[in-house]
């Protein structure tokens, strides 16, 4: 590709994925917070994104632009015991996920959410889950056809006062999940 071609060309074969670090924090973290304050309904401040960069840094990528290391897309995820379930249960969760809007609908989400998968199935997770508003079809759609299911109906969750679905992907039965517990704490 050469680099006089326009900006909306780009390929999502050309983008260059890489895992977040602390160390990108200067370069990206404005980025990643004009790109996703853009489009979701929750105004989150800068203390939410630290929260999960900081702690789950191996659980988030970018999508680069390869031609200048613009931010293309981001995906924000955590993984935790969630003690309240019974039986405790290692889940992953989807906090936050943007792709430029030049840039939709070329698989680019379909790629991050696949590494975000893989890096917690990696890590034992048991389950993912997200929430989504139900209008958002793009997301609808391409959580569905990787899996995902609507768990429950969230009614006025958002501020804007949009329902939202609750999805999961189950990685493990619920009897395998209990079994393989102690393996990872
Ligand atoms: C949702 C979002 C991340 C998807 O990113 P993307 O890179 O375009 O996603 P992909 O190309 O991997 O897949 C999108 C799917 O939605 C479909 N889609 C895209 N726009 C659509 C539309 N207007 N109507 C119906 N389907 C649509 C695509 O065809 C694709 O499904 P398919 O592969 O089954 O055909 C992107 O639209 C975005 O950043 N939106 C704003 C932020 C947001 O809503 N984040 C999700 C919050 S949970």
């Amino acid at each position: 590709m050469t680099t006089d071609e326009p900006q909306t060309s780009t390929l999502p074969e050309g983008l260059r994925y890489i895992q977040y670090e602390h160390a990108l924090e200067s370069k990206y973290l404005p980025a990643i917070r004009a790109l996703i304050s853009k489009d979701l309904s929750e105004p989150y401040s800068i203390y939410v994104y630290r929260y999960f960069l900081y702690q789950w840094a191996h659980l988030c990528y970018l999508a680069l632009d390869p031609r200048d290391d613009s931010l293309v897309a981001v995906i924000i995820c955590k993984l935790e015991h969630h003690i309240s379930h019974s039986p405790v249960t290692h889940r992953g969760y989807i906090a936050m996920l943007a792709v430029s809007s030049v840039h939709r609908g070329n698989g680019i989400a379909t790629s991050l959410v696949k590494m975000a998968i893989d890096a917690m199935a990696d890590r034992k997770a048991d389950e993912i889950v997200l929430e989504t508003e139900e209008t958002n079809i793009p997301a609808m759609r391409l959580y569905e056809r990787l899996g995902f299911l609507r768990s429950k109906k969230l009614h006025r969750y958002y501020l804007n006062g949009n329902s939202a679905y609750r999805l999961v992907l189950m990685l493990k039965s619920p009897e395998v999940a209990h079994q393989g517990f102690d393996d990872v704490i």
